[in-house]
């Protein structure tokens, strides 16, 4: 098919701006994320502005990887698949660029609000109610469109990509809009309507479910399309996708309480959080096997296809984060693990492993198609891999023994029974690691920033009117 009639098929453009503010937005993410670990390594770096404290960069920080890069993501992969997989245009050209601008308009007013200090004080839920009426308000319009187009689409089947998008877009509506429910006092300051252990729970069932849902079935859709398309093989077992899409849907919502155990809440919530994470490891796993088995009997790819092994390498990342997870619910090892660095390290080894892995495969994977030219370099997309994963692995084993040692110095007791060490000491103790953390860190922008390069000259390279257009566009 031609460059043109493919303009016409489908709405490539809303895509193409929402994948390079993506890459973008990792840099800057990551990049706030390797201040925060300095900031936590070598204090002076707070430099005594209120502007630039860790306190504030933190939720920049949080709010910049999840929902400007995770977000920017999910909106061009969502849009992308849901065109190729129905075969039809998507239902309103105005309304996409309604998500695309309304999106960008959230992220500035984080930018702004979150330095200035004003702040719900809620996890993942920070911003301030204005911004969230406006999270809302995009986030429907592009549930909207979504359906609207798999409602016109040209073949009787919704693939299973599209069902992960479905699921993530009405859980994060209703968890989303749950949780913003306030009372405002004035533009920038507001109260929750929920008080108490109410409040907690209801902020950790949001919690967990930006976490299932945000950061894991949309991802997850970005998976099922993905993987069988590069390594051009049908997905292994079609079955255990769908079985793998209601498992997780049904079971994810039960989580939030191991967020909160030892606290007010009732120790039977936990108990059943708990169960039910635990649980949570067959369709996990199901799901994890279903993508690496798609490419049973042609392993040899990964040696040449170094997009291939970004998405792959992330299915890895997901067993072991969600096996590592179910692990932190059970009680008597939350008992340990929470408060500490082990939590820090679970976190980025289901974010940047995971979560930036399978994003880096998908990006790389369109961008070819959406410019159709073939990427600028190879080379740098297999550089980019090595660096992104050494800078995981030196993180998140830092953390875990970081984590693991915070949590045995503050249950250590003396023989009268007194604390073994002061919380300064185990703060001093951390130092070398969160040092550590610092220079992983420091390793995933430098990939981060050899992405970008890649991506800008692709697209350079596709304005020349000599480029070479042998990746179909189509
Ligand atoms: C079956 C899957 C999973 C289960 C059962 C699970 C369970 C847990 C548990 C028990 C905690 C610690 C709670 C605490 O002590 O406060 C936690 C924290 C967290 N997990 Fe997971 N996890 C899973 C998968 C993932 C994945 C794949 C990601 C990332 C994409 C992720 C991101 C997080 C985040 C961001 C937190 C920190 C929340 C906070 O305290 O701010 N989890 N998870
Ligand atoms: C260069 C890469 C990164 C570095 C150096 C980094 C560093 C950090 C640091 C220092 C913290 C605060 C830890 C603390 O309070 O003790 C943090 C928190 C967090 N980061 Fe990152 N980060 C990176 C990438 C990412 C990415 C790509 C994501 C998500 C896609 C992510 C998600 C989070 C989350 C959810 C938290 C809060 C965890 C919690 O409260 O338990 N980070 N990060």
């Amino acid at each position: 098919m031609s460059e043109a009639l493919v303009e016409e098929k489908y709405n490539y453009g809303v895509v193409r701006w929402f994948t390079v503010a993506a890459v973008i937005y990792l840099v800057v993410g990551t990049l706030l994320g390797v201040i925060i670990a300095g900031q936590l390594a070598w204090p002076t770096l707070n430099f005594d502005i209120p502007y630039i404290t860790f306190g504030r960069l933190r939720p920049l920080h949080t709010n910049a990887v999840i929902f400007a890069f995770g977000g920017c993501t999910l909106f061009a992969s969502a849009y992308y698949i849901v065109q190729r997989t129905c075969s039809v245009r998507l239902w309103s050209d105005k309304l996409a660029w309604f998500t695309f601008w309304g999106w960008n308009l959230v992220i500035i007013s984080a930018v702004i609000t979150l330095p200035l200090g004003y702040t719900q004080g809620k996890e993942y839920a920070e911003l301030e109610w204005p911004i969230d009426i406006m999270i809302a308000v995009v986030w429907v319009a592009f549930t909207l469109n979504f359906i609207m187009t798999i409602v016109r689409r040209k073949c009787s089947h919704i693939y299973v990509a599209n069902w992960f998008f479905l699921a993530m877009m009405i859980m994060v509506t209703y968890v989303h809009v749950v949780n913003s429910l306030v009372i405002p006092v004035e533009l920038f300051k507001s109260y929750s309507i929920f008080s108490g252990v109410h409040d907690a729970m209801i902020q950790w069932w949001w919690g967990h479910n930006a976490v299932g849902f945000f950061l894991t079935a949309g991802f997850l859709g970005i998976m099922y399309y993905f993987v069988p398309k590069q390594a051009n093989r049908p997905i292994y077992s079609y079955r255990l996708s769908v079985l793998h899409f209601w498992a997780l849907t049904f079971g994810y919502v039960w989580l939030g309480a191991h967020h909160l155990h030892y606290t007010a809440l009732p120790d039977w919530t936990g108990t059943l959080g708990a169960a039910i994470s635990i649980a949570m490891i067959i369709p996990s796993w199901g799901g994890a096997i279903n993508g690496m088995m798609t490419l049973s009997g042609a392993w040899d790819r990964l040696r040449t296809d170094y997009v291939l092994r970004f998405l792959i390498m992330s299915l890895a990342f997901y067993a072991m984060s969600t096996f590592e997870g179910p692990v932190m619910s059970a009680r008597v090892v939350n008992a340990l693990s929470h408060y500490t660095d082990w939590g820090i390290g679970h976190v980025h080894s289901g974010a940047l492993g995971w979560v930036v892995m399978v994003s880096a495969g998908a990006i790389y994977h369109m961008v070819e198609k959406l410019w159709g030219r073939e990427i600028y370099s190879k080379s740098l997309i297999n550089l980019h891999f090595w660096v992104h994963t050494i800078g995981i692995v030196i993180y998140i084993c830092a953390m875990w023994v970081s984590g693991i040692m915070q949590g045995l110095m503050w249950r250590a007791y003396d023989e009268y029974g007194n604390l073994v060490y002061s919380f300064a000491e185990s703060v001093g103790a951390m130092h070398p690691y969160y040092a550590m953390r610092a220079f992983g860190g420091l390793l995933v922008v430098i990939g981060a920033v050899i992405m970008l390069y890649n991506v800008i000259m692709t697209i350079v390279k596709s304005k020349e009117p000599a480029a070479e257009t042998t990746a179909a566009a189509v």
